[in-house]
């Protein structure tokens, strides 16, 4: 049990989306076993549902809501409903993410937009319903945007997926500045997530993507190797909430994996040196 968790959130309320499987499953539940009742939101209606009623099958409290993160007037509406209910709202984690996996040229617009519209526009969507609520309420909120050690590196075949979590990092330290400026008492926390044990691959394929040969043949080495090597979704959980708890922005579950992430960027940027072509590539 993480003492921090409890300490900082027990006895209130947090909101996750996309948290019908996965981190945010993960996340749900460690947040329901210290005492927070949980706003359990998907895109998947049926997921949530399971997710919630588990929780409270296990002795937790949470509530499910369908939430498309895409769609900011339903983040609005939803939002809106949650605090005239409950008052305050002492977390929201912006966890909903997709996946891609192709060549630049080889995306349709509508494939580049889907990715930045869950990845990007709903971690905006999130802060901009949430923080003026949360800086209103009596007990200072916390807005925890998932980004990905992605939001540092750059990949071939990933690249609205790399590009929508480098936007959802500077979206966070933006609005970290921003509040700052104004001495508005909201954390904004990061979270690097590196390589967790989740599905988030198999929507990517179910969908007929990639449709190169060289993407796809990377893109089934990942989807393997995160099922191989990744961390289970309820240690990652675990390390995140405690780091958002104990009210730091920068939120790894890898810290000595991302600090090396973080050198070869700044190598990259200092010594302007061209992308590096990683090692475990395929094709
Ligand atoms: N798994 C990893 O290794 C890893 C690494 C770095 C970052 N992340 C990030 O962690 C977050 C969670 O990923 P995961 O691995 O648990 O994925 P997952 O696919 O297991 O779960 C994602 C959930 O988001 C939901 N979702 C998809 N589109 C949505 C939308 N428009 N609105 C609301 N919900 C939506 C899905 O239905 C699913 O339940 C993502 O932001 C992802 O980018 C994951």
């Amino acid at each position: 049990m993480s003492a921090v968790v409890a300490d900082r959130f027990g006895g209130g309320v947090a909101l996750v989306t996309g948290a019908g499987a996965g981190l945010g499953e993960a996340m749900v539940e460690h947040l329901a076993a210290h005492g927070v009742h949980v706003v359990v939101t998907d895109v998947d209606r049926e997921r949530a549902t399971a997710v919630a009623s588990a929780c409270v099958a296990a002795g937790g409290s949470a509530e499910a809501h369908h939430l498309d993160v895409a769609d900011g007037d339903q983040v609005d509406a939803l939002f809106a409903a949650l605090w005239a209910r409950h008052g305050d709202v002492d977390l929201v984690v912006s966890n909903a993410g997709i996946e891609s996996g192709d060549r630049v040229c080889d995306m349709t617009p509508a494939q580049w937009r889907k990715v930045m519209a869950v990845n990007t526009d709903g971690a905006f969507h999130c802060a901009r319903s949430a923080v003026p609520r949360m800086a209103d309420q009596e007990r200072p909120g916390v807005l925890a945007i998932v980004a990905s050690t992605g939001a540092v590196t750059s990949l071939p075949y990933q690249s609205a997926y790399v590009a929508s979590k480098h936007a959802a990092l500077a979206l966070a330290q933006c609005l970290d500045l921003e509040l700052k400026a104004a001495e508005t008492p909201v954390q904004v926390s990061a979270l690097l997530p590196n390589w967790v044990r989740t599905r988030i691959f198999d929507d990517v394929r179910r969908a007929g993507e990639p449709v190169h040969a060289d993407a796809r043949a990377t893109f089934e080495r990942m989807a393997e190797s995160i099922q191989e090597q990744g961390m289970a979704p309820e240690r990652a959980a675990a390390l995140l909430l405690g780091a958002v708890a104990r009210g730091e922005f920068w939120c790894f579950t890898d810290p000595e994996r991302t600090a090396q992430l973080f050198e070869e960027r700044a190598r990259t940027l200092l010594d302007l040196r061209l992308p590096a072509r990683p090692g475990w590539l395929t094709a």
